[in-house]
């Protein structure tokens, strides 16, 4: 969470009432161990294989503000789901724990490491060990000295671990991790099945208590202060004081009871949060852009939900048989993930008859590993393909309605798998 406009005098106080609300700004940013991100249902779904709290916790206790993490070579970001749906884009985290069940050794988790985006994007790797839940924070720990220890530091755009991994290879890092600071052998592990469901928990999901979450999508995940302290009312009105947020832009509303769920999906809907969005407007999402980042080149959560609005009719109309992916970054770092997308909106002026407007490069077909498609993996560029920001409507629609003539329908082609082998004419 980012907090604009502050006032150097007020930072005492901001501090003060956010970690009087359990929040806090250690390591939010820097060259240390971000945020562990955490799967949104934690401790909540019904389908959950194992609650992976208290190892969020373990972690965070016992190395978030440790001084000898706090000078990484570069970011280090961490993610631990135990949910199947694989809730938190662990591919492109650094280091990442994948809820898995081993034959005989119970529940645990599948360590992956080395993933990030940017320019030179990567997957994580699976490492192909089976982690205990009371061995996590230290295999955690493994994983961030070997970063600090053997990290790159000399060039800033190659420091995160991928570079490492790239140039180790899984089997070294493996045998590094457990014979240079675990001091013994991890089991092998399986991978975890892949998914069966999408990972953003948007509609109405079983608690294991016999309630019921909800998840709602605000378009390009744009809230404003007045609409999440209606939602606030809302959601105490439904008997519940829980929300939580996801990767994909999502809100969740946890705790509600069966008889006040459609009550609740009224409400959000008149708040603009759907709990039944279009195709499109769920597989939405944009980075914050330009209105308050300052590495952005061109504005992104505008143009792509002005995109999303027009496309929900049009769309509609197609028919499609999978939903699609619509990510839109304002500068290459790739904070909106867009190798990942299906139609991926990298930001840059574009040249469109001999004048510089605001625009993105293309990237499509993208994927991530866990995806049982062979399609799995980043998305491709077409060499001079752009468009301008008030065309990405225009675009998707082109490029979906292609897909839709040309899918082989016979092996219910995705249209990553299409973008993938289809003609660069066909993509423009
Ligand atoms: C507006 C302020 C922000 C700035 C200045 C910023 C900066 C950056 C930079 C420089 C990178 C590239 C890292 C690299 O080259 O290794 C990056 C990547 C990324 N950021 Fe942001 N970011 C911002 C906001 C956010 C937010 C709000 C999120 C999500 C909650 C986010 C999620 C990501 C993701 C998923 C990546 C790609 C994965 C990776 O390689 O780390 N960013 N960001
Ligand atoms: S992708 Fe670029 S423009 Fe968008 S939030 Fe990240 S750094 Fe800013």
């Amino acid at each position: 969470m980012q907090l604009h406009w502050i006032r150097v005098e007020d930072v005492p106080e901001i501090w003060r009432r956010l970690e009087a609300v359990g929040l806090g700004t250690t390591e939010a940013c820097g060259d240390v161990p971000r945020v562990v991100l955490g799967s949104p249902v934690a401790g909540i779904a019904a389908d959950e294989l194992i609650d992976p709290t208290p190892q969020i916790d373990e972690i965070t206790t016992r190395f978030i503000g440790d001084e000898s993490l706090a000078n990484l070579p570069r970011k280090f970001k961490s993610a631990i789901t135990g949910h199947p749906s694989q809730d938190v884009v662990h591919e492109i985290n650094d280091v990442a724990f994948v809820a898995v069940e081993h034959p005989t050794l119970g529940v645990g988790y599948d360590l992956w490491v080395g993933g990030g985006l940017s320019t030179a994007p990567r997957l994580a790797e699976r490492l192909g060990v089976f982690v205990a839940p009371e061995q996590v924070a230290d295999a955690w720990h493994g994983v961030a000295q070997i970063f600090r220890d053997y990290g790159y530091r000399r060039l800033r755009n190659k420091a995160r671990l991928k570079f490492l991994l790239a140039e180790w290879g899984t089997g070294k890092f493996r045998e590094v991790l457990e014979t240079e600071y675990l001091g013994h052998a991890l089991p092998d592990g399986p991978a975890a099945p892949t998914p069966t469901t999408t990972g953003d928990h948007v509609g109405v999901h079983r608690q294991k208590d016999g309630r019921y979450y909800v998840g709602a999508t605000p378009i390009v995940g744009r809230v404003s202060g007045e609409t999440l302290t209606a939602l606030a009312d809302l959601v105490e009105a439904h008997g519940s004081t829980r929300l939580r947020t996801t990767p994909h832009q999502k809100v969740v509303v946890l705790d509600i009871p069966e008889d006040r769920v459609e009550s609740l999906i009224a409400g959000l809907d008149a708040l603009g949060l759907q709990a039944r969005p279009s195709l499109i407007r769920r597989g939405t999402i944009a980075c914050t852009g330009i209105e308050f980042c300052k590495l952005a080149i061109v504005e992104t959560k505008g143009h792509a939900t002005a995109a999303v609005l027009e496309l929900e009719e049009r769309l509609d109309a197609l028919d499609l048989p999978h939903p699609i992916s619509l990510h839109v970054n304002g500068c290459p770092n790739s904070c909106a993930r867009i190798q990942t997308a299906d139609i991926g909106l990298k930001g840059q002026l574009v040249t469109i008859d001999g004048e510089q407007v605001p625009g993105y490069q293309v990237h499509l077909g993208g994927g991530l590993a866990s995806q049982d498609r062979d399609e799995a993996g980043l998305g491709r560029t077409v060499r001079g393909l752009k468009v301008a920001a008030d065309g990405i409507a225009d675009y998707v629609e082109r490029v979906v309605t292609r897909f839709l003539d040309e899918r082989d329908q016979a092996t219910d082609e995705t249209f990553a798998q299409w973008a993938h082998r289809a003609d660069e004419e066909s993509l423009r």
